[in-house]
């Protein structure tokens, strides 16, 4: 791991983007401190510019660079799940650049316990400003082969540290004001987040800070994506099929019929594992050049709330006019 370890500081020392692995999903990283780093990040991937980016730090000694007035509900998050799967959204500090925060008066912070995506933040010294690896709107990649086959040329370094544990991305929460406020479920679910701040959440109003992440279409594939139950499920398929069509099929049950043309993967009975293998399903299915790629639906409760989040904005933005 220390050649690659010294060629990822050394292209983000110059302003380049490396893509590396954390437990949630692979980053893509730029030096959070440059924002000529930042500009090529956002064309990248393809973000508009008031969309802000987490950025990645090693340890909480230097949080003050980033995050003015940690409260003690921030300070109780930090303590209990970094590193960990968590962003929090804290008030930025001065000198915080606006292409970071999109312009907003918040920053989003993380620090990932991913053994590489740590090893790289101590000894790149800085903050890593690190979207998903993914293109804007897209499914996000949690193997380093995704990003090489997304980007290409356009990322200087990918570091391939395997798959990634948790498989979605983290958990986000705005702790700028009186009671944490969800912006994005994850593997840490809002049970947890209210045990550990000993506060319950409150739910966003029009003054919480925008997470742009959470638009109705988010993490899409190309092929049109339907949710539904496994009868109606079964239905369609073999509709479509008769009709000769090639139907991507996500379930959790075993009902796999036996029809023609279609592309099947059994999905795990857990949210966790799930969760861990969604993104890799999703683009199988995606690249497997059906007409459409239908999802059986799962429980709701809070365990699969990251995982029905994350469907229902594939579904919302599983259009091929889709520009989000
Ligand atoms: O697990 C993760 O969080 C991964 C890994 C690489 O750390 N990163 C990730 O980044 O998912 P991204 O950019 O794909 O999603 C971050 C979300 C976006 O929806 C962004 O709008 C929101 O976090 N966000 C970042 N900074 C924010 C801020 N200051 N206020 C509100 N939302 C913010
Ligand atoms: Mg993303």
């Amino acid at each position: 791991m220390n050649s690659q370890l010294d060629e990822a500081v050394a292209v983000l020392k110059r302003g380049g983007l490396v893509a590396f692995p954390t437990e949630t999903v692979y980053g893509l990283g730029a030096d959070a401190g440059n924002p000529a780093a930042i500009g090529k990040l956002y064309a990248a991937k393809g973000r508009p510019a008031d969309h802000p980016v987490i950025v990645h730090v090693a340890g909480t000694a230097n949080l003050n660079e980033w995050a003015r007035e940690i409260s003690p509900v921030a300070r109780r998050l930090a303590q209990r799940f970094w590193p960990g799967p968590l962003t929090l959204i804290l008030k930025r500090a001065p000198g915080v650049s606006d292409a970071i925060t999109g312009g907003q008066d918040t920053v989003g912070l993380r620090i990932p316990s991913h053994p590489v995506a740590h090893a790289l933040l101590e000894k790149f010294g800085g903050g890593i400003a690190a979207p998903s690896a993914n293109r804007f709107g897209r499914v996000s990649a949690t193997l380093a082969e995704h990003v090489r086959r997304e980007f290409g040329a356009a990322v200087d370094f990918v570091f391939d540290g395997g798959e990634c544990d948790v498989g979605i991305e983290s958990t986000i929460v705005d702790v700028t004001g009186a009671a944490p406020v969800l912006l994005r479920p994850g593997h840490i679910t809002a049970r947890d987040i209210e045990q550990a701040a000993g506060i319950a959440l409150a739910a966003p109003t029009a003054h919480s800070p925008r997470a742009p992440g959470t638009l109705a279409a988010h993490y899409a594939p190309a092929t049109p994506l339907l949710v539904m139950e496994g009868d109606l499920l079964l239905e369609l398929a073999a509709t479509l099929t008769r009709q000769g069509k090639r139907v991507a099929v996500l379930a959790r049950s075993a009902l796999q019929p036996v029809l023609a043309g279609v592309v099947w993967i059994a999905a795990p009975q857990e949210a966790p594992q799930y969760a861990h293998d969604l993104y890799a399903n999703l683009r199988t299915l995606d690249s497997a050049g059906c007409d459409a790629l239908l999802v059986e639906e799962l429980p709701q409760g809070p365990d699969w709330a990251a995982v029905n989040d994350r469907l229902l904005r594939a579904a919302a933005g599983a259009r091929p006019s889709s520009t989000a």
